[in-house]
């Protein structure tokens, strides 16, 4: 069965993975927290990304750079002219949209019929959203105009015909669209002026590329190598939704790769785009190494028409969301731009010097550029499901790759009345924190118990009964087959260790 958004939703502000924020004061409209369960999963795809990013290659550097940058960075960067979206009002119900977010308006005909004993003459005109103008026809039989003619009598035209954009919550009509600047503002210092705004950073990219010469220099690196940041960005969406898809505070994971331009490659080296196909590659196998199903994923390579007027290409990673293929990831070639760009607003060079050809230029741009939540979200869906158990009622289980599990182990005393038994059962779980993260819970009976942390993901469950205290044995229980094994307490620790070390995302 397909998950939904719902399940989703209701999933995580059950089991304490993410709440709404500032619930108490009715919440501030998509913005999102992660509680003790969610904070763990979001932690895991950062460590998951930097491992593979940073520590298993021996061509990228690290960093963190602030999230308040000089003003004039959004200059160099563009932001402040073009980072805006086109914004309407409606003028009855005042509220605003995202003019090319607006749903389809189709004008659908009904045609007169050529019956003269018609109550009505003329043709009549029925406005309706719709995706396509089969879905507005079909909708335009529902109408009101439509019920009132003698129906036999009357046609639907086949002709589509776009309906003048209309308020999709109230039908009133929009204002013309204005260009509003997706970067939150504020002020530095005490004084509110215009001097003294700063922007909050609408990507972490831009710090990357100011600190480019300043990494390259310390850390003596050549070409090809790049710089990896994982860090908070804001942007004031209009249209933010569908969770934690489209927030105005969102964490990225962004990597720009540096290397030559095609033309300075010598025989042997990769160009600028067989890089960008190598990074294609990576990010595509990191996604399925991390657990997600291949059929759930696809790169959509841009249009030329939503393509950056600097860049050589650009695909998205998608993900089949429960709202459908949207995008997980961005992977472009932005040429030298903003390096040039940064260059040419500071008046200082950022240019590599390359030894071999005697010669100073600056490096192209391979940039892959994706969101920690979204990533989050995506191994949500992907790992939930809801299953029959033979016998018993089903279950819901959220399959989670080990590396990515918000808790590795859960440990149960059988009866929590029995304190030789919750010691143990304490004991055993303080041990094993040491190793990885584990949980002590006796606040159910056992079955509830086993389903609470199969719905969160947790690996492994391991339960202290009264045999335990004579013959020294424990039950391990497998979260995907549910298998349970008897062994030696001091035995389980390393098979759990031994068993999530084999699954680290290499
Ligand atoms: N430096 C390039 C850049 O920022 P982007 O496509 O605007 O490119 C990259 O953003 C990724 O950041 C997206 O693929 C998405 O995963 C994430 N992202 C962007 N806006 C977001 C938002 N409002 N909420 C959550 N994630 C967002």
């Amino acid at each position: 069965m397909a998950v939904t958004m719902d399940a989703i939703v209701s999933l995580c502000k059950r089991r304490g993975i993410i709440f709404q924020s500032s619930e108490i004061y009715g919440g501030l409209a998509s913005t999102f927290d992660y509680g003790p369960v969610g904070v763990e999963l979001k932690r895991n795809v950062k460590e998951a990304w930097w491992r593979a990013m940073v520590y298993e290659r021996d061509d990228i550097e690290g960093l963190d750079a602030a999230i308040m940058m000089h003003p004039d960075t959004w200059a160099a960067s563009g932001h402040l002219t073009s980072f805006s979206d086109p914004l309407v009002d409606c003028k009855q119900c005042r509220k605003r949209w995202r003019q090319d977010h607006l749903p389809s308006r189709w004008r659908v005909r009904l045609i007169a019929n050529v019956d003269p004993e018609s109550p009505s003459g003329g043709d009549v005109f029925v406005d309706v959203f719709a995706a396509d103008y089969e879905t507005a026809q079909k909708q335009a039989k529902q109408s009101k105009q439509w019920s009132s003619k003698a129906k036999g009598y009357w046609s639907v035209s086949e002709e589509p015909m776009k309906a003048p954009p209309a308020c999709p919550e109230c039908g009133g009509e929009l204002t013309d669209p204005r260009q509003f600047n997706l970067m939150f503002k504020t002020c530095v210092g005490p004084v509110e002026e215009e001097a003294a705004v700063i922007y909050m950073r609408p990507e972490t990219a831009q710090g990357i590329f100011v600190n480019f010469d300043s990494v390259m220099t310390t850390m003596r690196r050549k070409l090809p190598f790049g710089i990896a940041q994982i860090g908070k960005s804001f942007r004031n969406e209009i249209t933010p939704g569908n969770f934690i898809f489209r927030t105005r505070e969102f964490e990225q994971m962004e990597l720009e790769f540096f290397c030559k331009p095609g033309d300075k490659c010598k025989a042997g080296e990769r160009t600028d785009m067989e890089w960008w196909e190598h990074w294609k590659n990576e990010r595509m196998n990191w996604y399925t190494r991390c657990g997600i199903r291949k059929e759930n994923l696809r790169l959509r390579e841009h249009e030329a028409d939503e393509l950056a007027h600097y860049a050589k290409g650009c695909v998205d990673v998608e993900y089949k969301f429960p709202i459908g293929w949207s995008e997980l990831e961005g992977i472009a070639n932005r040429t030298d731009y903003d390096l040039s760009q940064h260059e040419k607003h500071s008046g200082k060079t950022l240019r590599y010097f390359d030894q071999e050809r005697g010669e100073h230029y600056v490096p192209y741009v391979i940039e892959p550029s994706a969101g920690a939540d979204r990533a989050a979200l995506a191994f949500l869906c992907d790992a939930f499901r809801e299953e029959a158990v033979e016998g018993r009622e089903s279950r819901r289980v959220l399959s989670l790759h080990y590396a990515l599990a918000p808790i590795k182990c859960a440990v149960f005393p059988l009866l929590k009345n029995r304190p030789e038994l919750v010691e143990k059962a304490r004991g055993l779980a303080l041990k094993m924190k040491k190793s990885f993260y584990t949980v002590y819970d006796d606040t159910a009976a056992i079955g509830k118990l086993y389903r609470r942390q199969d719905e969160i993901g947790t690996p492994f469950c391991v339960t202290v009964d009264v045999d335990t205290l004579t013959d020294g044995q424990v039950t391990l229980r497998d979260r995907d087959s549910m298998t349970q094994e008897r062994m030696p307490i001091e035995k389980v620790e390393g098979v759990i260790s031994d068993a999530l070390k084999k699954a680290v995302i290499g």
